[in-house]
C-alpha cells in the first residue's frame, strides 16, 4: 500500500447548476438526457454509471471500508444537471428520441415535458466533414473565428438563461470525415490565423473544441474525430487551465475487446487475427456509411489491439495479428447494434483455437452512462484545477489521448485502476497497489 503522502487536493464544492452541453442531441445525446431524467423521477435506474452506482474500496482490505463514488468524491447530483445542445435538425430533444427510438415509447412520452424543453441551437457544420446528412439549424459567419464566436456567445447565453454556475461540453454529434493533423494545427497561433482564414482543414468539431475552452469549459470528445488530440488545443488547455478528454466513448465491441485482449497476453497466448464486424441502422450507421467518417472510426476502433497485443513486446505471439474493423450500415437494426468478433488465438506449442463473440446490444443504451460519467468527472477535475488531457478517464474512451509521448494505456482494468487512484488520490485516501508484501512474512512489507 502507497500511503498518499501529496498534498491534499482542494476541490471547489459542486454548487449551483451545471449544464452539460452537447454538440450533436441525436441517439446518445436524447438517451443521456431521458436517462437522467428518468432516474430523478424514479422511473429507471442508472445502471452503467460509475458515477452513480459504483462503489470504490478505500484502505486496507482488513478494514472492510468503501464508499460510493458519488459520496466520496464531490460530484454534481442529477438534480443539479441542465442539458443544452446543438443540432443542425430543429427538433427538441423529445421529437429526436422519438426519432431516434432508442427508449420505450411510454418512457419518452413520461419526459414528454423536460424533453421538449431542450431545443436545439443552431451547429456549426460542413458537410465537407459530414457527407451524409444535412440539415437547416446551421449558423452562418464571414469566417470559423467568428462561428467560433458565435458558439461562445451560445454557452454565455445558454448558462446565464439557465441559471449555470459552470458548464461542461460532451460532443454527441456525428463522426466527421478522418481528417489528420496539418501545419495549421500546429500551434496556437497557427489555428488561430487558420480560423480567420477559413482554412479548410480545420473541422467543425474542432471550432467547437476551440470556443469551449476559450471559454474555459471543460471539453469531452465522445466520437473519433480528430479534435482535442491537436497539438494547438492541447496548448490551449493548458495555456486556459482547461480539462480535454478523448476521444470516442468506449462502449459496445471495442469495449469487449479491452476486457478480452488483455486476458491473452497477460496469459501469454498468440492471436494470429481478429475479425470485426457490426451492423448498425441508427443515423450513425448512416454516416459512418461514408468511407470518409468510416475511416475515423477505423483509425480509432483499430488502434486498441496494436498496443494491447504489442508486436514490438512479442513479436513471436502478435508479430502477424491481422486485424480487420468492418460497419455495414443495415436500417432494420436502428441502434441495436449487432457485432461479431472472430479470434484467432493459439496456444501451449502453437496449436489453435478460435472464439466468437456475438454481441447483441444496444448501441445508445451502452454510450449515455458514459457520456454521464465523462460530464461529471470533467466538472470534477475543472473544480480540482486539473488542466489539459485528463488520460485518467481513459477507462471511458476507444482512442484516449495522451501526454504526447507516452503510450497510451488500452486495458480496461488498469484504465479503472488509474480512475480508482485518481479518486482516492483527490480525497486523500491510501492508493492501493495490491502488493500485501507483509502477507509473506516480509516484515517491512504493508498490509493491503
Ligand atoms: N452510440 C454509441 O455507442 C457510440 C459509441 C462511441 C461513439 N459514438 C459516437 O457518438 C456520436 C453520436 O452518436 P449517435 O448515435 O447519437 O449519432 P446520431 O446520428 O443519432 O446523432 C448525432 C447528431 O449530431 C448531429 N450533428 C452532426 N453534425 C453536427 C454538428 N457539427 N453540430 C451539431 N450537431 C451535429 C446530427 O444531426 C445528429 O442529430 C457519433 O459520433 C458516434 O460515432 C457513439
Amino acid at each position: 500500500m502507497t500511503p498518499n503522502k501529496m498534498k491534499p487536493m482542494n476541490i471547489a464544492p459542486a454548487t449551483g447548476k451545471l449544464a452539460i452541453l452537447t454538440p450533436g442531441m441525436g441517439a446518445v445525446a436524447t438517451t443521456l438526457y431521458a436517462g437522467v431524467e428518468a432516474v430523478k423521477r424514479g422511473l429507471a435506474k442508472p445502471i452503467g454509471s460509475y458515477t452513480q452506482m459504483g462503489r470504490l474500496r478505500l484502505g486496507k482490505r482488513s478494514e472492510k471500508r468503501s464508499k460510493m463514488v458519488k459520496d466520496l468524491v464531490p460530484l454534481a447530483s442529477l438534480d443539479q444537471i441542465v442539458f443544452g445542445g446543438w443540432d443542425i435538425f430543429p427538433e427538441n430533444a423529445y421529437e429526436a428520441a422519438k426519432h431516434a427510438q432508442v427508449l420505450d415509447k411510454d418512457l419518452v412520452e413520461a419526459l414528454r415535458e423536460p424533453l421538449s424543453k431542450i431545443t436545439p441551437m443552431a451547429a456549426v457544420f460542413d458537410r465537407e466533414f459530414v457527407k451524409r446528412i444535412d440539415g437547416p439549424n446551421v449558423k452562418r459567419g464571414k469566417n470559423k473565428m467568428e462561428l467560433a464566436d458565435q458558439l461562445r456567445q451560445d454557452i454565455r447565453n445558454f448558462m446565464k438563461q439557465n441559471g449555470c454556475e459552470r458548464a461542461v461540453i460532451v460532443w454527441c454529434a456525428s463522426t466527421e470525415v478522418y481528417t489528420p493533423p496539418t501545419e495549421v494545427h500546429k500551434t496556437l497561433k497557427t489555428f488561430e490565423e487558420g480560423l480567420r482564414n477559413n482554412d479548410p482543414a480545420i473541422s467543425p468539431s474542432q471550432i467547437y473544441t476551440y470556443a469551449a475552452l476559450m471559454e474555459r469549459i471543460p471539453y469531452t470528445n465522445g466520437s473519433p474525430n480528430v479534435s482535442v488530440e491537436m497539438p494547438c488545443l492541447q496548448e490551449l488547455a493548458m495555456e486556459l487551465g482547461t480539462p480535454i478528454c478523448g476521444s470516442d466513448f468506449k462502449t459496445g465491441q471495442t469495449f469487449m475487446k479491452t476486457v478480452i485482449a488483455p486476458g491473452f497476453r497477460n496469459r501469454l497466448l498468440g492471436v494470429s487475427g481478429w475479425y470485426s464486424t457490426n451492423i448498425l441502422g441508427n443515423r450513425d450507421g448512416e454516416v459512418l456509411d461514408d468511407p470518409g467518417s468510416f475511416k475515423s472510426k477505423e483509425v480509432s476502433k483499430s488502434g486498441v489491439l496494436g498496443d494491447i497485443l504489442s508486436k514490438e513486446t512479442y513479436p513471436e505471439l502478435y508479430g502477424d495479428l491481422h486485424h480487420v474493423v468492418r460497419i455495414n450500415y443495415y436500417p432494420p437494426r436502428g441502434d441495436n447494434k449487432e457485432g461479431w468478433d472472430n479470434i484467432d488465438i493459439f496456444g501451449w506449442l502453437g496449436y489453435p483455437m478460435q472464439i466468437k463473440v456475438n454481441f447483441l446490444c444496444r448501441d445508445s443504451i451502452l454510450a449515455a452512462p458514459v457520456a454521464l460519467d465523462l460530464a461529471l468527472f470533467m466538472d470534477l477535475a475543472a473544480r480540482a484545477k486539473m488542466r489539459g488531457i485528463q488520460e485518467w478517464l481513459s477507462f471511458y474512451l476507444k482512442a484516449p489521448v495522451a501526454k504526447q509521448g507516452l503510450p497510451v494505456e488500452h486495458d480496461l482494468s488498469v484504465q479503472l485502476l488509474k480512475l480508482e487512484n485518481t479518486l482516492r488520490f483527490f480525497t486523500n485516501e491510501e492508493l492501493i497497489n495490491h502488493l500485501g508484501l507483509v502477507h509473506y512474512g516480509i516484515d517491512e512489507g504493508e498490509e493491503c
